[in-house]
């Protein structure tokens, strides 16, 4: 269902969306091949993703998740962050690849990065489907990424408007009519 005053238009298929994945998952296998990595999705909108690279990768890791502030239903950040939801394991030691549905202003990852350095881990690397440069305000080194995309509003494979659209299994602009 579309609002009525919008629509949608494919932007990044499916098809080429598993093309991404499979690029990326083969990249990360090489670099983490018998480190058992401790892959950290941030909720909501990496859960797509997230579940798409690790069965891709395929090989023993771990998963967990942390939620930070959500922008709720604004396109601004706030630019405070805090955790709402944090990890439920010991970091020291493990190499941490955060996992990222999309790097805008790179206020979010650049405060989880910094956050799970301070708990001593091996190494963080962060993986980020897609990247908006043109929005960023902070400089955020993403180490696998998928798509470099324009400065449109975009929804689907987890990113949402309102909540809505998250569902959509390819990634879509959401246009105003
Ligand atoms: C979105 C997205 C990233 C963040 C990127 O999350 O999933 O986490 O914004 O923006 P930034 O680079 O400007 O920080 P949002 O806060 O909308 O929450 P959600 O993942 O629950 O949709």
């Amino acid at each position: 269902m579309v609002d009525t005053g919008s629509e949608l238009k494919v932007l990044i298929s499916r098809r080429r969306i598993a093309a991404v994945v499979k690029r990326l998952a083969e990249e990360i296998r090489g670099d983490y091949t018998g480190l058992n990595p401790l892959v950290v999705g941030i909720l909501k909108g990496s859960f797509v993703f997230l579940a798409d690279l690790v069965r891709a990768v395929n090989m023993p890791l771990q998963v967990d998740f942390v939620k930070l502030t959500s922008y709720g239903d604004s396109t601004q950040s706030s630019g405070r962050i805090t955790v709402l939801l944090d990890l439920n394991c010991q970091l020291a030691g493990r190499h941490v690849l955060v996992v990222e549905d999309i790097v805008d202003s790179g206020l979010t990852t650049a405060f989880l990065c910094d956050y799970l350095r301070q708990k001593g881990p091996a190494s963080v690397k962060l993986c980020a489907f897609t990247s908006k440069p043109s929005r960023r305000k902070v400089d955020i080194r993403i180490d696998y990424l998928g798509l470099e995309v324009p400065d449109k509003f975009l929804v689907g494979y987890g990113l949402d408007c309102a909540e809505r659209y998250r569902y959509l299994p390819d990634l879509c602009e959401l246009k105003e009519k």
